[in-house]
């Protein structure tokens, strides 16, 4: 069994319910839970906290059911987007709190305290009080105080969202050196895609109560099993036939142009277990996968190693904060890829404009 395990969690809040929630996960992994707002992911992170009764449903933690536990005994520790720290108390007191309900012994408390401060780059602010911190050590100030009572799951919901992106960086940073030092095993809800890149081992997309796909970076970004989580991830999926192979490869057939995969559509190792048996149907139709980042363009042919390189229109291009992303019909599949504003204006490309679009063959994988 695993470290955690949540088995056929459900829970009713009226209007709301989660619905079938079934994951495990190893000691020391660090799931992210990614998902559109209002999915429910607060509610599973407070659940497995036990703020929450479930209607049906158990949660385990190391082997020992711990579905009926109050919050206090299950060995978890939570930090939120707001830091809420005590604002009359100084960052030592803020931080020994919870270790003073374990242990007596002032210099062990002392010695703990120091310990996570200078892992978290806060020793120098252990005598001052929260409201004379910045945004981003109030928060490295709350990760200390749940992580030096070393619990066995540290529980996350959006611990980054109010800080800016420099901050945000520096924390996960942080993060990933006390989690090393701690072995800590993380459930981290976030909407932020650098968190899941940069941190995550195992990812879950929910969406209305529901667990739509569970995996790993792999599973999630390069072979989602529906178009919603596709879509949410910002992965292109073309629809296309399978016609053949062509030295070794196979031979994809999207409206009039031929992509090239390295996967073999017989044996391809689709997370979905349950989809394997039809992940090809009779016609031999296939949904291929795309990222933007893995699409190459060029005003002119090319001769490189990649096996797939087109002539395609570009249908539209938009700015979105410092990137660039194209939309570019590959055999009638409007498909994104993504540039830098310096790289758009050296291929001085416009909407209509043909360009080339060269795609290796390991990057077209073919899903179900
Ligand atoms: N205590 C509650 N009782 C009933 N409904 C709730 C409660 N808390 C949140 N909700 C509703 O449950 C849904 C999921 O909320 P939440 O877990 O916070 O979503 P997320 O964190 O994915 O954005 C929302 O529609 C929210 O309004
Ligand atoms: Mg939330």
């Amino acid at each position: 069994m695993g470290f955690i395990k949540v088995e056929n969690l459900s829970i009713d809040l009226g209007e709301f319910h989660l619905v079938d929630i079934d994951f495990e996960i190893k000691k020391g992994d660090y799931l992210t839970i990614i998902g559109p707002t209002g999915s429910g992911k607060s509610i599973l992170l407070e659940t497995i906290a036990g703020f929450y009764k479930p209607k049906k449903g158990r949660v385990f933690l190391e082997g020992e059911d711990i579905t009926n536990l109050p919050p206090e005994k299950r060995n978890m520790s939570i930090v939120y987007q707001d830091y809420v720290l005590f604002p009359t108390k100084t960052v030592f007191e803020n931080i020994a709190y919870g270790l003073k309900k374990k242990i007596n012994d002032k210099e062990e408390i002392k010695k703990e305290v120091t310990q996570i401060a200078e892992i978290l780059n806060i020793a120098h602010l252990l005598h001052r009080k929260p409201d004379t911190l910045s945004g981003g050590e109030q928060q490295r100030v709350a990760l200390a105080r749940a992580l030096v009572v070393k619990p066995k799951l540290l529980l996350m919901d959006e611990p980054f969202s109010a800080l800016d992106v420099k901050t945000r960086e520096n924390l996960r940073n942080l993060v990933k050196k006390a989690i090393e030092k701690y072995e800590t095993t993380i459930l981290h809800v976030t909407h932020d895609f650098d968190d899941v890149w940069n941190l995550a081992t195992k990812i879950l997309v929910m969406r209305n109560g529901k667990i739509l796909q569970k995996g790993d970076i792999n599973d999630i970004f390069y072979r989602p099993s529906i178009n919603f989580v596709a879509d949410f991830v910002g992965t292109n999926v073309l629809e296309g036939e399978i016609i053949g192979k062509e030295d070794g490869l196979s031979k994809i057939k999207v409206g009039d142009c031929i992509l090239l995969s390295i996967d073999d559509s017989e044996n391809n190792n689709n997370y979905n277990k349950s989809n394997k048996d039809n992940n090809i149907d009779k016609n031999n139709n296939v949904k291929l996968s795309i990222r933007p980042e893995d699409i190459i363009i060029s005003k002119n042919p090319i001769n490189i190693s990649a096996r797939n390189e087109f002539k395609c229109k570009v249908k539209e291009i938009k700015k979105i904060g410092n990137l660039v992303y194209l939309i570019l019909n590959i055999g009638g599949t409007p498909t994104k890829c993504i540039l830098t504003p310096n790289a758009l204006s050296q291929l001085e490309i416009k909407e209509g404009d043909e360009v080339y679009a060269i795609i290796k063959a390991i990057n077209v994988r073919i899903i179900n």
